[in-house]
């Protein structure tokens, strides 16, 4: 391998490596209709039993999962066995989606 074509390797690596994933709501969409709609409402206007989390900022939707991931918010076994499900690309699309509804 020459050093051009590994140089243009490296590049491409640190391209996927860098923390510039851009949220995408439209996943985020996807996967809040597959996993939390029955509780949050199609609009995540939530129910009597869940809180609504529409129009959440990107900042405290994060910090929730979260912190039902790590324990420390509620010990709401329903939620936090949604949370647990979750990875970070798919908590940052959630984010983008529901901070973009009313
Ligand atoms: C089985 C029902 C259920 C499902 C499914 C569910 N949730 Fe929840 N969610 C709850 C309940 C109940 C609470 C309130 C728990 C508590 O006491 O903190 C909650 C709380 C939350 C909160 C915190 C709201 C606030 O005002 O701080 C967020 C954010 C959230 N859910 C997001 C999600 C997302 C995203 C999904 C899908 C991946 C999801 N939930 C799936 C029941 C559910």
């Amino acid at each position: 391998m020459n050093r051009l074509s590994l140089s243009l390797m490296l590049c491409a690596c640190a391209m996927f490596a860098a923390p510039t994933y851009a949220a995408d709501a439209v996943a985020g969409k996807k996967l809040a209709g597959d996993s939390c709609v029955d509780c949050h409402g199609d609009d995540g206007k939530g129910d009597d039993e869940s809180p609504g989390i529409a129009g959440m900022s990107v900042d405290k939707f994060t910090k929730a999962i979260q912190e039902y991931q790590d324990g420390t918010r509620s010990k709401s076994p329903k939620m936090t066995k949604e949370a647990k499900k979750l990875s970070a690309t798919d908590i940052a699309n959630l984010a983008a989606y529901y901070s973009t509804l009313k």
